[in-house]
C-alpha cells in the first residue's frame, strides 16, 4: 500500500486525478470503477477539466459504477446511475454504451449480478479502482461482515448506512434498505485501486484499515492484501495513522529510491 498524505481535499483530488491521467496516458482504453458519495467528486471535476482542456479523451474509456440501490430506476435522483452521470459522464466524452452501471431494478438479481461480472472480465478486468471508504469501513456498500472474496451481489445495508442516506429522500419510502454491489473479491481483482479519503470524521477508520488488523469487520482492510492500492487521504483523514512520518518520507523520496542504477 501506498499512502499519500495531501494537505486538503483538493490536493487529494488533484493528485487521484493526476494518477488517473497518467494510467490512460498508458492505456487510453483504460477501465475505471467507478464510487460514489460526496468524496470523489473534487476528482470527477478534475477529471471534467482534463477532458475540457483537450488534456484527457475518454471516447475509449470504459467505466463500471461499484454499487446501486435496489428498487431505484436509473432517472430516480438519488440512484448512483443518475449521480454517476450527472456528475460525470455527461460532461465527458465517454461513449453511452461503456459507461456501465448496476441496475436498481433487475429483473433477475442473481443473473444480473453475474452478467455484471462477466462484462468486467470481458473487457480485461478494471485497470483502476476508484473507492471511498464509509465511517463503518465499507467499500462500495460491502457492509462490515461481508465475506472478503464476495463476489457483485445484493447486500442489505446497515442501519447506519440507512440513516446516512435518509436525509436525500423525500419519500421515507424511497429510503433504500437494500443494495447491489461489487464484491470485494471483484474489487481486489483490478490492477490498481485508489482510495480517496478525507476529513476528520473519517481518521478513525482510516487508521482502521491501514494499520489495523485485516478484518471482515472492516472491509477496507482487506486493502492491505492488495499490491497496487494507493491511499489518497488529507492531512484531517491521516491524523490517527501511527506512521504517518514514515508514510510521507516514502512519498517524498520515491523518486530518488526506486532510480535504477546506471550500467
Ligand atoms: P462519502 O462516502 O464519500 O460520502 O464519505 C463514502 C462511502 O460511504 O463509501
Amino acid at each position: 500500500m501506498e499512502v499519500i498524505i495531501k494537505p486538503d481535499y483538493d490536493q487529494v483530488c488533484a493528485e487521484s486525478a493526476d494518477i488517473i491521467r497518467e494510467a490512460w496516458i498508458r492505456k487510453n482504453d483504460l477501465v475505471l470503477g467507478l464510487a460514489t458519495g460526496k468524496t470523489p467528486l473534487g476528482l470527477y471535476e478534475r477529471l471534467i477539466g482534463f477532458y475540457k482542456k483537450g488534456g484527457m479523451d475518454f471516447s475509449s474509456v470504459v467505466a463500471f459504477n461499484l454499487d446501486e440501490y435496489l428498487g431505484l430506476g436509473e432517472t430516480h435522483p438519488q440512484s448512483f446511475a443518475y449521480y454517476m452521470d450527472r456528475n460525470f459522464f455527461r460532461q465527458v466524452n465517454i461513449r453511452k454504451e461503456n459507461a456501465h452501471h448496476l441496475e436498481g431494478r433487475p429483473a433477475d438479481i442473481e443473473e444480473h449480478c453475474r452478467a455484471y461480472e462477466n462484462k468486467i472480465k470481458g473487457v480485461g478486468g478494471i485497470d483502476v479502482q476508484v473507492l471511498g471508504i464509509g465511517k463503518n469501513g465499507h467499500i462500495a456498500f460491502n457492509e462490515p461482515g461481508s465475506a472478503l472474496s464476495s463476489r457483485t451481489r445484493l447486500k442489505i445495508l446497515t442501519r447506519e448506512t440507512v440513516e446516512a442516506s435518509r436525509p436525500l429522500f423525500k419519500d421515507e419510502r424511497d429510503v433504500p434498505r437494500f443494495c447491489l454491489t461489487m464484491g470485494i473479491g471483484t474489487i481486489l481483482e483490478a490492477k490498481m485501486i485508489i482510495l480517496l479519503a478525507s476529513g476528520k470524521d473519517k481518521a478513525e477508520i482510516v487508521a482502521r484499515a491501514i494499520e489495523g488488523p485485516v478484518t471482515a469487520s472492516v472491509p477496507a482492510s482487506v486493502l492491505q492484501f492488495h499490491p497496487r492500492t494507493k491511499l489518497v487521504i488529507d492531512e484531517a483523514a491521516a491524523s490517527e495513522l501511527t506512521n504517518r512520518s514514515y508514510y510521507r518520507w516514502a512519498y517524498e523520496n520515491k523518486d530518488q529510491v526506486i532510480q535504477r542504477p546506471k550500467k
